[in-house]
């Protein structure tokens, strides 16, 4: 039994070896097949008056894509699109060229008049379970004119277990008083969640520049409330235009967070620069760039059963859909399970 095992396990090594050399990197900064360690990159993208318009034109769409494909969970922000298809277009374009399949979780359409806007979160279920998601319910005080939406995830391969990542697009009108009251969604969200602190809040704040002075953002209370950390500082540029503005942010809340993210890969994503685009064909895509975050993985430290698989799962996506590899491995689950975990 124990050859057998050895014998199992020297041949998925081998697999893997030969496969990291021969993966494609284009995938993204965190290449799956190459070292995939089990972190995580998230992002925040405000896609402009998101709708049927843009997903009609090839080049933007596929740009969108290219972004997207960067995350393993993305909050996209601003779908105007009443009909609901121009975001299921996108989902299923870049499902069309990955190999690690998307899931989307779709909030309702939020907004105090006619003109109303959606959240989505595309993730990537082979890293992370979805395990529920809500529209924050302000019905009764009315704070926020796009409720923030609430999503809880399962992540077996970061320090983090579970999160939230709590999206929102703030009005700018309003923005200083719906920054305050982020405060009071994470509160109900650590309660709804039993008590879990791990959060990560992040959107289009519109605080900065015209919206929220310096000294306003100083004093709201996301920014004084200690156990909140602002990893995107207020000079950072997240418009496309000439402006320089702080708009899209991302705050963490929780010590497995603040442990597990790098800040060294934070900040905001300048697709123009990274794909040679000039001013207007950018334009087209968004005025806003993503902003993004990176989870340090653990999978080096901590094998559990339910950490090996998301990782042998990502490892025979990205190298090879031949059943052949996956009979290898599972086979070798099989064999090994019990022997390595009794
Ligand atoms: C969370 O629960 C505590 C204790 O039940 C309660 O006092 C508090 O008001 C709740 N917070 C929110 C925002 O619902
Ligand atoms: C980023 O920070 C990590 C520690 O958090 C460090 O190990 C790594 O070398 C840094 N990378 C760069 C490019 O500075």
């Amino acid at each position: 039994m124990m050859k057998l095992a050895a014998v199992c396990c020297l041949l998925v090594l081998t697999a893997l070896t030969t496969a990291s050399t021969t993966a494609s990197t284009s995938q993204g900064t965190v290449a799956p097949g190459s070292s995939y360690d089990g972190s995580l990159l998230i992002g925040a993208f405000n896609i402009q008056v998101f709708g049927i318009s843009k997903v009609g034109k090839v080049h933007v769409l596929q740009t969108l894509v290219k972004i997207l494909k960067r995350y393993d969970l993305v909050l996209i922000q601003e779908i105007r699109d009443s009909s609901g298809t121009a975001i299921r277009t996108l989902l299923d374009t870049l499902n069309s060229e990955v190999q690690d399949k998307y899931e989307m979780a779709l909030s309702s359409r939020l907004g105090r008049t006619s003109s109303k806007e959606q959240y989505a979160y595309f993730y990537k279920p082979s890293r992370l379970t979805l395990l529920w998601n809500y529209v924050y319910d302000d019905d009764s005080e009315d704070k926020f004119e796009r409720e923030p939406f609430v999503a809880y995830f399962e992540s077996p391969t970061t320090a983090m277990e579970r999160f939230a990542m709590i999206g929102v697009h703030i009005k700018p009108s309003e923005a200083v008083a719906e920054l305050d009251h982020l405060v009071h969604v994470y509160d109900d969200y650590v309660n709804k969640s039993a008590g879990n602190t791990n959060a990560i809040i992040a959107g289009d704040f519109n605080a900065d520049c015209r919206y929220v002075s310096k000294t306003a953002l100083k004093n709201s209370l996301l920014r004084s409330d200690m156990r909140f950390r602002w990893i995107i500082p207020d000079d950072a540029d997240t418009t496309v235009a000439a402006s320089d503005c702080s708009y899209d942010r991302i705050v963490l809340a929780g010590d497995d967070l603040f442990d597990s993210y790098q800040q060294n890969r934070t900040g905001a994503f300048y697709f123009d620069r990274e794909y040679h685009l000039d001013i207007n064909m950018a334009a087209e895509v968004s005025d806003h760039y993503p902003v993004e975050m990176f989870i340090k993985g653990n999978l080096d430290l901590e094998y559990s059963p339910d950490a090996i698989q998301p990782m042998l799962t990502a490892y025979s996506d990205s190298i090879s859909r031949s059943g052949s590899f996956r009979a290898v491995v599972w086979m070798c689950l099989l064999v090994m399970g019990p022997l390595m975990f009794p």
